[in-house]
């Protein structure tokens, strides 16, 4: 498969069955691109961990880390950050234990930013200072999903209205793209006053929260997925469509990479260590895509 995507021989790339993923990527090409579609997840996936030496900031973070919050609630934000991620990552709990807790994290996060004087209009300055960057080759990626009509789920536990800013900064919020996410409700005035239901956290991103959207019912012939995430969690985002016939699961591995890096290769088909680009991605879209 390595001269035909040739990024597959990029020294980020771990892959458990290697026959395997090539059957998956040939049959997804196979099918060719009317067959296809991506679901992703945004944060530490489509935007990147690392940036100029430092960590990136997820969706939430942007808001917990911004001017707008006062020095209290930014300690408290980091506060929780700092309880509750290592649970969020750490391979010796399973899904079913995490999921309380994670609840927990978010409802006491969307709390506080509640408390806050957050307005509307501060959203996009607010993403503008913030120093997050999508992935390196972000643009191809989304432009060739567009250009070849491939519909892009993006399926995020972050803030809707805050990575959907990101995307439009970045110049890339195609018709393709569809957004499932926690979505912040605003007042009269445009101060934000509660975060619209139902809540998505890291271990519930499967039917239960897309119950209602229908999104995949329209798309019940996109029988071909590509599947990105970088957490445990991810690997359920598919869960609701209907007829799948073949998934590719990719997976960067951002942070804590020797203690995750078994069960992230059981799960995914490739794994990416610490790789800040979506080259792998690219060069396996360009390979589904080019009809030769
Ligand atoms: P996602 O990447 O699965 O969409 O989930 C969002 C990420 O945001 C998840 O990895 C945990 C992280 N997070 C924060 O960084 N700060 C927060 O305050 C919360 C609630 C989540
Ligand atoms: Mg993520």
């Amino acid at each position: 498969m390595g001269f035909r995507v040739p990024e597959l021989r990029n020294a980020s790339v771990r892959i458990q069955h290697p026959e395997r993923a090539a059957a998956i990527i040939r049959s997804l090409k196979e099918q060719g691109p009317s067959k296809l579609q991506v679901i992703s997840d945004f944060d530490m996936t489509l935007s990147r961990f690392w940036c100029h030496g430092r960590r990136c900031p997820t969706s939430h973070n942007i808001l917990s880390d911004s001017r707008v919050i006062s020095e209290d609630g930014r300690k408290q934000l980091k506060d929780l950050l700092h309880y509750y991620y290592p649970i969020e990552i750490d391979p010796n709990r399973t899904p079913e234990e995490k999921q309380p807790l994670m609840v927990e994290w978010w409802s006491r996060v969307h709390e506080l930013l509640v408390q806050q004087n957050i307005h509307k209009e501060d959203i996009a300055q607010i993403v503008r200072e913030s120093g997050v960057m999508l992935r390196d080759g972000f643009k191809e990626w989304f432009d060739q999903l567009h250009e070849h009509n491939v519909p892009l789920f993006i399926f995020s536990a972050g803030v809707g209205d805050v990575l959907e800013e990101i995307i439009r900064q970045a110049n890339v919020f195609h018709a393709n793209i569809n957004v499932v996410s926690n979505y912040m409700d605003f007042d009269e005035n445009g101060v934000l006053r509660c975060f619209k239901g139902p809540l998505i956290h890291t271990y519930n991103k499967n039917n239960s929260v897309l119950q209602g959207t229908e999104y995949f019912q329209q798309l019940s012939t996109r029988t071909s997925i590509i599947l990105l995430g970088d957490s445990m969690g991810d690997l359920t985002m598919a869960d609701g469509v209907p007829n799948v016939e073949n998934i590719l699961k990719i997976g960067f591995l951002n942070d804590k990479v020797e203690e995750r890096m078994g069960k992230y290769l059981d799960a995914y088909d490739i794994v990416l260590e610490r790789d800040e680009t979506l080259d792998v991605a690219n060069g396996i879209l360009r390979y589904i895509l080019t009809e030769t």
